[in-house]
């Protein structure tokens, strides 16, 4: 708005002053032309020049009151351009931004309005979560079955990767499922760019967070904040839905296989192999996620509280975890979507496979 204000300033400017040179130019061509003619007294290209009254006295005048008026433009202008500059600049950023969106949106959006169909299986342009039309081929007897594979819901993708961790996805899909590799590098079809307006786009559509910090005055990407209440609500009301009908047997088991926004909450649809094609097989035996039956987990993490906080976290690109883990980035942090409550419920549910 304030770009635009100083904008118009400089265009008015710009007439005025382009209009008084044609006005100077058009009068001093003029009185040339006056000239023609009094070659006798004078030469053509010579005119008599004002006497001493007249130099140092209106015209002197009009010298000075001209200077004068040039130093109040810069003395007016320059702290001008200092004060409006920087909103400028930001208004330029949010611009830039807002572009970024829009081309990412494009890219987001359903094959038969020209994008690369994110929306189609993840649930629309909100990425709510969706599912996918897969063939599975059965490793050890080569027989192939169609099946719908749950494409979490991407509006809570930053709560559980940072940017990099979602980059990383981008590019190089999740290779066995639906989650093609997008990126050049991983085979797929964007550039880097396009890929960066993607992840524009999906900072966008985030579920913006509750409870943000102080200094976080961004609540689509303040770090400590969580789920809107409602949201936990009905997680909670959905985990408890399952046990009370008899689907499972504790509330940690529960959550570790919330069926919600096609999974987009659980642990399942990574550690149990089958979860995400609606044919389950044994319960945390590891498909993209590592095994976690028979205490593996726990000879991961002795200590219980420190695979609460793993799950909490999540891994990050090379960094330890537990006793001998090291992190690829690849198992998200649940912190801002599930309460310590739920964590630990999930916890012991896990500690006990
Ligand atoms: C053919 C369907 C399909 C298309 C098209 C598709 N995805 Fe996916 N996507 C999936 C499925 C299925 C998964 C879950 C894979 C798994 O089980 O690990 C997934 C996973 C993801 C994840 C990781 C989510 C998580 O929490 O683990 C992200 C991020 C993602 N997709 C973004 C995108 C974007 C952005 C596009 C568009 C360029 C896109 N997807 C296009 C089906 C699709
Ligand atoms: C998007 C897939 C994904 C989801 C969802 C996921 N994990 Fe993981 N998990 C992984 C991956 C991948 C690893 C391996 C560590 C790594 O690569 O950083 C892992 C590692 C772990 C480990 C350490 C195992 C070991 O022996 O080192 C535990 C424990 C674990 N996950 C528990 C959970 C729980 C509990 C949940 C749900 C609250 C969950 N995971 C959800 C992908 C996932």
């Amino acid at each position: 708005m304030i770009a635009l204000t100083s904008t118009s300033i400089a265009w008015v400017l710009l007439v005025f002053v382009t209009a008084g040179f044609i006005v100077y130019a058009v009068l001093n061509s003029r009185s040339a032309k006056d000239e023609l003619g009094s070659e006798i007294e004078l030469a053509a290209n010579r005119k008599e020049y004002l006497d001493d009254e007249a130099l140092e006295g209106p015209r002197l005048e009009r010298v000075q009151l001209l200077g004068v008026l040039l130093l109040v433009i810069v003395v007016i202008g320059l702290p001008l351009y200092w004060v409006f500059e920087p909103a400028r600049q930001a208004g330029a950023i949010e611009a830039q931004e807002e572009l970024f969106v829009e081309w990412g949106s494009r890219l987001f959006a359903p094959t038969a309005e020209g994008g690369f169909n994110c929306a189609g299986c993840h649930g629309g342009y909100a990425g709510a979560g969706g599912e996918a039309a897969w063939n599975v081929t059965d490793s050890t007897t080569g027989e192939v079955t169609a099946v719908n594979w749950k494409a979490p819901a991407l509006n809570t993708i930053f709560y559980r990767f940072d940017e990099d961790e979602v980059r990383f996805i981008l590019v190089y899909g999740r290779p066995f499922s639906p989650m093609s590799p997008w990126g050049v590098k991983g085979g797929g079809p964007m550039n880097d760019q396009q890929i960066d307006t993607l992840i524009s786009y999906l900072h966008s559509i985030q579920i913006p967070r509750e409870e943000c910090g102080i200094g976080e005055d961004d609540p689509l990407s303040c770090p400590s904040g969580h789920l809107p209440s409602k949201i936990q609500n009905d997680i909670e009301t959905r985990a408890w839905q399952l046990v009370n009908e008899g689907t499972y047997d504790s509330y940690g088991e529960a959550l570790f296989n919330l069926d919600l926004n096609s999974g987009a909450y659980s642990c399942a649809r990574c550690h149990t192999p089958g979860w995400s094609w609606g044919d389950p097989g044994v319960t945390g035996q590891g498909a993209f996620g590592w095994n976690l039956t028979g205490g593996k987990a726990n000879v991961a993490f002795p200590d219980e509280e420190d695979m609460v906080a793993f799950i909490k976290n999540g891994s990050n690109y090379g960094a330890k975890y537990g006793v001998q883990g090291q992190g690829s980035g690849r198992m998200p942090g649940f912190g801002s979507l599930l309460t310590d409550e739920q964590l630990r419920a999930v916890v012991e549910y896990v500690r006990g496979l």
